[in-house]
């Protein structure tokens, strides 16, 4: 479920929230893969924009490009991402090659580092000491466009699954 300023909206279909004299707020359904904290949601929001560039003779891959992550399909997506290890950076981001994409919370989890600012800048894990705020580059720039807080909800949710064990694909 999907929720709207505290109203929990219906999966499938338009919603129509109501208020008596203040008309009707409609909300279109374009984004309803987020209801599902599971991969294939994350997948279907947002990840399948970094195909462009992560995968095997990817289009936008050029030298330096992180190489390990391989977006092609929502498998391949989540086998690298899940146990995955970046490669293949060089220059100012060669100093995280090495560190988890899903490290032990959120917080450590480069995957998680690469989209929000906050995790960024605050971004520490003893395997890589030089990985830090300065050293990771923000993926939403390359995609073009930032995902949905709720994206980065369940993307937090899944990774906290996956760290107990319970991980929904
Ligand atoms: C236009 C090409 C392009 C797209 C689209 C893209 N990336 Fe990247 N990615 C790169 C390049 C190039 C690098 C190497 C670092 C740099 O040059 O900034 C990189 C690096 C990374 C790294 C390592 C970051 C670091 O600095 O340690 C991660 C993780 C990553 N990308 C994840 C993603 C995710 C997730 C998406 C989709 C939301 C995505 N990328 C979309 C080109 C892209």
């Amino acid at each position: 479920m999907r929720r709207i300023d505290g109203w929990v909206g219906g999966a499938a279909s338009l919603v129509a929230l109501c208020v008596l004299g203040a008309g009707c707020v409609v909300v279109g359904d374009d984004d309803d893969a987020t209801a599902t904290t599971g991969f294939d949601g994350l997948y279907e929001d947002y990840f399948q924009e970094c195909t462009a560039c992560h995968a095997p003779d990817a289009p936008g891959f050029t030298e330096g490009t992180e190489a390990t992550l391989d977006f092609t399909t929502v498998d391949t997506a989540y086998a690298t991402i899940s146990t995955g290890q970046a490669s293949g950076l060089s220059g100012n981001q060669e100093a995280c090659n090495g560190a988890y994409f899903v490290g032990t919370s959120p917080e450590t989890s480069l995957i998680m580092a690469v989209l929000d600012e906050g995790v960024r800048a605050g971004f520490s894990v003893e395997s890589n000491p030089g990985c830090d705020g300065d050293a990771i580059s923000d993926m939403t720039v390359k995609v073009g466009f930032a995902p949905s807080e709720d994206f980065l909800g369940n993307l937090e949710a899944w990774i906290d699954e996956l760290n107990t064990g319970v991980a929904r694909k």
